[in-house]
């Protein structure tokens, strides 16, 4: 059997913790790539040698140049300024979408037929500014955000309830951002709603710890953000689509209608596969979801205006 191929590209704290977690689970050979050479030789090599203890025949590259990515079927895209102490994911825009525009135009010529997944900040609009230059079709370009920020919500709840995070289900929609939409409605303990096992109060000083999750870490590492359980959701969405598994996840995805919404890569339930995103799974949100979401919208759509001819 072809073993699957996936490169990242991006070899700081988030991509070469992503490509850990790849060999970890034994997804397939990876790619690290990084202008800085010698860096990502480094940690390529590290890595490699710690796949000595645990799965062998693994393969990881760690290179400057294009022509391995070659024929990759995930290519993730880390590259890009990470936020800083008090900076907001919106102001790193203009730095990044030079960035991702520079590699989505190499991806499109190594890797015509991968599924590309951008972690890159400010995610939805990165998202879309990829897509834009990629000119895939769009269940093969996504964003990851609402699989963490869903993480570090159910990570709060789980702390607060002292039970097992695997036993809380809940999801972010929205965009990665201050707008995003957390949804306590359809979050469950062990199938008991939420609103059953904590006051409203409670919920809501998780919802909104949660939302600032990012910034809290910002703020903590001052010199870079999170990045374990950033590279680990990558990882979740890279295995679903890979083994086919069609899990639904938060994603960002192109919206051509749902929810009201067109022409904006957004965060809602999406079901992965080998396709990437091989459906939408759509719900009736109450009237006080719809506002928050789109709240979101706007936010989105603003940063997306504020591009000015770059895509
Ligand atoms: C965060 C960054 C990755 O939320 O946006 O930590």
């Amino acid at each position: 059997m072809n073993r699957s191929k996936i490169s990242i590209i991006g070899g700081g704290f988030v991509g070469s913790t992503c490509a850990q977690g790849l060999l970890n689970r034994d997804l397939g050979d990876i790619v690290l790539l990084d202008i800085e050479e010698s860096m990502v030789q480094g940690r390529s090599l590290d890595l490699l040698q710690s796949s000595a203890l645990m799965t062998p025949r693994i393969q990881i590259n760690g290179t400057a140049d294009y022509k391995n990515i070659q024929d990759s079927d995930i290519v993730v895209i880390t590259a890009g300024q990470a936020r800083k102490p008090g900076m907001s994911r919106d102001e790193l825009q203009n730095i990044n979408a030079k960035i991702v525009i520079q590699v989505c135009e190499q991806i499109k010529k190594q890797a015509p037929q991968s599924c590309v997944i951008v972690v890159t900040n400010p995610l939805d609009v990165m998202t879309y500014v990829a897509w834009k230059t990629l000119g895939f079709p769009s269940d093969r370009v996504i964003g990851m955000a609402g699989v963490l920020d869903s993480a570090r919500f159910k990570t709060f709840v789980a702390q607060e309830l002292n039970v097992s995070v695997r036993d809380v289900q809940a999801f972010v929609l929205g965009g990665h951002g201050d707008t995003m939409v957390l949804l306590p409605r359809l979050c469950h303990v062990g199938g008991i709603p939420l609103s059953e096992l904590l006051s409203k109060e409670r919920i809501d000083s998780l919802v909104e710890r949660a939302k600032k999750g990012g910034a809290e870490i910002v703020s903590l590492l001052k010199t870079s953000s999170a990045y374990y359980a950033p590279a680990l959701s990558v990882v979740e969405m890279v295995e679903s689509i890979l083994k086919d598994q069609k899990r639904i996840l938060p994603c960002s995805t192109l919206l051509k209608g749902e929810y009201g919404v067109t022409d904006l890569f957004m965060g809602v339930l999406c079901l992965l596969g080998t396709k990437g995103v091989e459906k939408i799974m759509e719900f009736s949100m109450s009237v006080e979801e719809k506002a928050q979401f789109q709240n979101s919208v706007l936010a989105v759509k603003k940063q997306v205006q504020q591009l000015r001819g770059l895509v």
